[in-house]
């Protein structure tokens, strides 16, 4: 590539502004990394994966391809300086290759939009059960009692749509006002709380539940229990933790200053985020051990969990209803990285208002989201492909379009971009991470995307 000729893409500025500090920007992306994905997601597909060989399936993608991956992320973005889509579309032809790169932009669109619909029911769940910590519904209740309340909030039409509803329209409305900013700085205080919280509870697990079964559960592995569907989903999980493969990060990274660290940025962010769902695990399992629950009992796990835990200890309730309060800003800073592309999208392509941009995505994906509502009530009989309509879409975007995007970007940074634009985006010379980064991102990231693709649709037999 000539870089003279098209103007030193290190010098483009962000159109909206640059973030003010290293900091900001890591609280930023962590913000929208650590949500649903950690506390609720995590620990139920450990469950119903079966434990320990998960789990290390699960870190060596956080590391070994979604670290490379959320780096080349950053460093797109931060080259691009625009929307994912026209960031994409820029690159591709200033490196030489092709515009229709900016096709990636669209898979990444797709992909929040699709997730953003369920997201929000799930975070439904969780504003219902601040609720039910103030009306006492799981105060001193048992194993049936907290599962019959899940079944109740999640076959019920009415709570769950209600919950859906003012969920999306929490999203709508911090994204239409462009008040994120806002959001983002009150984060910086939640989420460290909510942080303590979790050590709080993992105190409290360690001493009432079943710690020890829990630990050799979560780190023990069991090979034989481990199928190749396990293993695409333990990808797709570290996938959607790290909020990589949609284009979120790719967009903070447009605003992240030059000279900025994006290596060590991009640890930070999944240290802590890898960290939060570790947590969440330590806190869930020993009581699950502890009561008798069953660990594969899907979506339900944590608000069955968490409950028994709650409903047992002293101040439980209003210990249980800050603990869904935190968990609802987590779920809301990440709801604002899925639903920001579609709108930015709206915006740039029809030259609509930011605030109609808000409304229509979100209107979409709330009637979409609907289908999710149904799939856990009268619709639970309704089954093709994976199973219901939540099963089908969270399998198409998380199993599907987030591995898919996350290579293409890989793929693009390793291969596309140049040797001295990738060195000089990345900032640390030309020695032993920027090495290590551009292996992992040529070759190990794409490889065991590819392979783990290949072998969970049965094409190739390891
Ligand atoms: N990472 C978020 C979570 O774990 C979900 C998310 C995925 C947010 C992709 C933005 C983009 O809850």
């Amino acid at each position: 590539m000539n870089e003279q000729a098209a103007g030193s893409p290190s010098r483009r500025s962000s159109l909206h502004g640059h973030w003010s500090s290293r900091l900001a920007f890591v609280m930023a992306v962590t913000g929208s990394a650590v949500g649903l994905g950690n506390i609720w997601k995590f620990p139920y597909v450990v469950g119903e994966y079966g434990g320990g060989a998960f789990v290390l399936i699960y870190l060596v993608a956080v590391f070994a391809v979604g670290l490379p991956i959320m780096t080349s992320e950053i460093l797109l973005g931060r080259r691009g300086r625009r929307n994912p889509i026209a960031t994409m579309r820029i690159l591709g032809e200033e490196e030489g290759s092709t515009p229709h790169w900016q096709w990636l932009g669209g898979i990444g669109v797709l992909a929040g939009f699709l997730i953003l619909s369920f997201y929000s029911v799930i975070a439904g769940w969780v504003l219902s059960y601040i609720v039910n910590s103030f009306t006492g519904a799981y105060s001193g209740a048992d194993l049936d009692q907290v599962v019959s309340l899940f079944e109740t909030t999640s076959s019920s039409l009415t709570i769950s749509t209600i919950g859906h509803t003012v969920f999306m329209v929490m999203t709508a409305v911090v994204v239409a006002l462009g008040v994120q900013h806002g959001l983002e700085r009150a984060i910086r205080i939640l989420m460290p709380l909510l942080m303590v919280l979790l050590l709080i509870l993992v105190a409290y697990s360690y001493i009432e539940g079943d710690f020890a079964r829990a630990v050799d559960f979560m780190f023990t592995p069991n090979f034989d229990a481990l199928t190749s569907e396990a293993v695409l989903v333990a990808l797709g999980q570290a996938f959607f933790t790290l909020s990589i493969g949609m284009g979120t990060v790719m967009a903070y990274g447009a605003y992240l200053p030059e000279g900025t660290p994006i290596t060590s940025s991009a640890l930070t962010v999944v240290l802590a985020d890898t960290l939060i769902a570790i947590l969440a695990g330590l806190v869930i399992f020993p009581i699950i051990f502890a009561n008798g629950l069953d660990p594969a009992s899907g979506p339900g796990l944590v608000f069955e969990a968490l409950p028994l835990a709650f409903g047992q200890m002293p101040g439980g309730i209003y210990f249980g209803a800050l603990f869904f309060v935190l968990v609802t800003f987590a779920a809301w800073t990440s709801s604002i990285g899925l639903i920001e592309p579609a709108v930015a999208w709206i915006v740039e392509t029809f030259y609509r208002p930011r605030a109609e941009a808000a409304i229509i995505v979100a209107l979409a994906a709330w009637l979409l989201g609907m289908g999710t509502v149904f799939s856990f009530s009268v619709g639970s009989d309704f089954v093709f492909w994976q199973g219901t309509i939540f099963d089908n879409v969270e399998y198409l975007s998380t199993n599907i379009l987030l591995p898919l995007g996350g290579l293409l970007i890989t793929v693009f940074a390793g291969w596309v971009l140049c040797r001295n634009s990738s060195s000089e985006e990345l900032g640390v010379g030309t020695g032993f991470i920027y090495r290590g980064w551009r292996f992992m991102a040529r070759f190990v990231a794409p490889a065991a995307v590819v392979l783990v693709f290949l072998h969970a649709t049965g094409l190739v037999k390891l």
